[in-house]
């Protein structure tokens, strides 16, 4: 079975919501799915599993402070992340979610990571603003089940 990590930072719930939203997806999906903050989350934790998500609050335009330092001090494992699976989400106040996650997504295609877009919904990583609404927890689904289809391709054996 598929172990995935969904890490994420928040400050006042959002992103964590969609954190939330996105590992009952993937443990719905049959995948060994774990959600941990990014405080209580270490660079050998990376190592353990087959796939990572990452969430950050979008704080400008970027990833947070927190999340920068997960993925700077990941690299004493440069080299070892080749070929997990990644992905990203944020939520804003108004906007800038699409550069923030593109932020993360850079760092982990650096590692090496497999990185799928959405030809449909949002392309880089499913994002929200404010207060979730019941239209972002579906986008947050839509997103797990992507993620769990092909990282079961990819993992499981
Ligand atoms: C330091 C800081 C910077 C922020 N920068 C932006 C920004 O550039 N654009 C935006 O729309 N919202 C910005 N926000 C608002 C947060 O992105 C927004 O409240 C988000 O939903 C918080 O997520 P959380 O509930 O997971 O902490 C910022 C908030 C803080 C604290």
């Amino acid at each position: 079975m598929a172990r995935v990590l969904v890490i994420y930072h928040s400050r006042t719930g959002h992103t964590e919501s969609m954190a939330h939203a996105i590992t009952g997806t993937l443990q719905g999906e049959g995948l060994d799915a774990e959600c941990r903050r990014v405080e209580d989350t270490t660079p050998e934790d990376l190592l353990g599993v087959d796939g990572v998500i990452i969430g950050s609050p979008t704080y400008y335009g970027t990833m947070s402070a927190e999340v920068k330092k997960l993925l700077d001090d990941s690299v004493k494992y440069h080299g070892r992340l080749d070929g997990k699976m990644g992905a990203a989400f944020s939520s804003a106040g108004s906007t800038g979610q699409e550069t923030t996650v593109i932020s993360i997504l850079e760092a982990l295609l650096i590692h090496g990571m497999v990185v799928q877009g959405d030809f449909q919904g949002h392309h880089y990583g499913v994002t929200s603003t404010g207060k979730l609404q019941e239209e972002d927890l579906t986008r947050c689904q839509r997103f797990a089940q992507r993620y769990a289809a092909l990282v079961k391709k990819l993992y499981s054996s």
